[in-house]
């Protein structure tokens, strides 16, 4: 297959890395002996597979039957096959990874929705590429400006969906419209997806080939120390990122780890159900206290407050020993606070009830 025509001019001379390539030739074997490794100690001597086909497959079968569009059909019109995934050593080597294969140094420009997932930026700066914010509009900041990104021309604008830190979620149409008007690559960040009712952008990808998806398992799969993510995309630029990933990063442990989690998937779908529960019941009280003035809609695992008196709940919170995030460079006095288990919640809920003393006598109804 020809190297993508979007990737940085470097990878146009380069082949896979020498110790991948046996896993994607023609030629098969019954003895290997060109990888150097002690044949005495058992099963983890050897490198881990690359290619993944079966664990892709489960995924993608698992990934598919969540929210699909009214259009799809069982018999998978989505048309993905294990070709168009790789699986990382988490998304944030996801991120880092398009970049390096497609991105320019000292030349292209980035674009990232505002506020956001701050690693886009700091990976985009690391690479000494140009990075434009471009704010999040509205109400519940679902849309933004596709004319200001279009006459910047980006060689790529990540999206996160449901976006961290709001938890708010972006118009599908947004993410549809900006793939057609642009020539670089569109990245929507789907870490916390499962969290939400979002209908996924992996079901668009048929249509448009420079759209690139990001998954993790670190979220609602509940395997953050496993360390694994997902990157979905046409099979050119999956094809493209296997010539720069560093080899062998997705462990056997790993792999043994979320090949569990995808076969029995009661437990996980149960914990989604729980913590949306969770969610709801912790808004609903906050919505009554006197120190929130806003919560954004949350379709995710965590939620974003704007308080009366920032530093007061700060101070209290850190008194009582619960670590938030302040994210109050983005927008002012706000915090995000993730769903912990019922007791941690109580815990925070009864700090902010001690912030705000006394229920509002009138309490407005301030989600938005
Ligand atoms: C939007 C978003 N993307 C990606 C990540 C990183 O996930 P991973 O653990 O898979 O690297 C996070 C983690 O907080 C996140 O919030």
């Amino acid at each position: 297959m020809l190297i993508h025509k979007k990737t940085r001019p470097i990878l146009s001379s380069l082949s896979l890395p020498s110790p991948i390539k046996k896993y994607f030739s023609p030629d098969k074997w019954d003895i290997d002996l060109s990888s150097n490794t002690n044949p005495h100690l058992g099963h983890f001597a050897e490198y881990p597979d690359v290619q993944h086909t079966q664990l892709k497959e489960i995924y993608l079968d698992r990934i598919l039957s969540i929210n699909p569009p009214a259009s799809f059909k069982k018999d998978n019109s989505s048309g993905l096959s294990p070709d168009n995934l790789l699986f990382t050593v988490g998304s944030m080597e996801g991120l880092d990874l398009l970049l390096r294969t497609f991105a320019e140094p000292n030349t292209d420009v980035i674009c990232i929705g505002h506020p956001t997932f701050p690693a886009y930026e700091h990976w985009a700066l690391i690479h000494t590429l140009k990075v434009k914010k471009i704010p999040l509009l509205g109400e519940d900041l679902n849309t933004l400006s596709i004319e200001d990104i279009v006459k910047i021309n980006p060689k790529m604008v990540f999206l996160c969906n449901p976006n961290n830190p709001t938890g708010t979620k972006l118009d599908p149409k947004l993410i549809e419209t900006l793939c057609e008007s642009l020539d670089g690559f569109v990245v929507v960040d789907e870490a916390y997806i499962e969290f939400s009712d979002i209908s996924s952008s992996i079901f668009n990808l048929n249509k448009y080939s420079n759209l690139i998806v990001l998954r993790t398992f670190s979220k609602a799969w509940g395997l953050a120390g496993v360390r694994c993510g997902v990157i979905i995309s046409d099979k050119s630029v999956i094809h493209a990122l296997r010539h720069v990933q560093l080899p062998f990063g997705f462990s056997s442990f790993s792999q043994a780890k979320v090949r569990e989690r995808l076969f029995d998937t009661e437990e996980t779908f149960l914990s989604w159900k729980r913590i949306e529960k969770n969610r709801d019941e912790l808004i609903a009280t906050l919505l009554t206290l006197k120190e929130v003035i806003k919560i954004f809609k949350s379709h995710t695992n965590f939620i974003m407050l704007v308080l009366k008196d920032f530093r007061k709940v700060m101070g209290l919170l850190k008194k009582h020993k619960i670590l938030v995030l302040d994210c109050s460079s983005s927008i002012p006095n706000s915090i995000r606070v993730s769903l912990g288990n019922e007791k941690q919640n109580m815990k925070f809920l009864e700090v902010m009830r001690e912030a705000s003393g006394s229920l509002k006598e009138d309490p407005r109804p301030m989600l938005i």
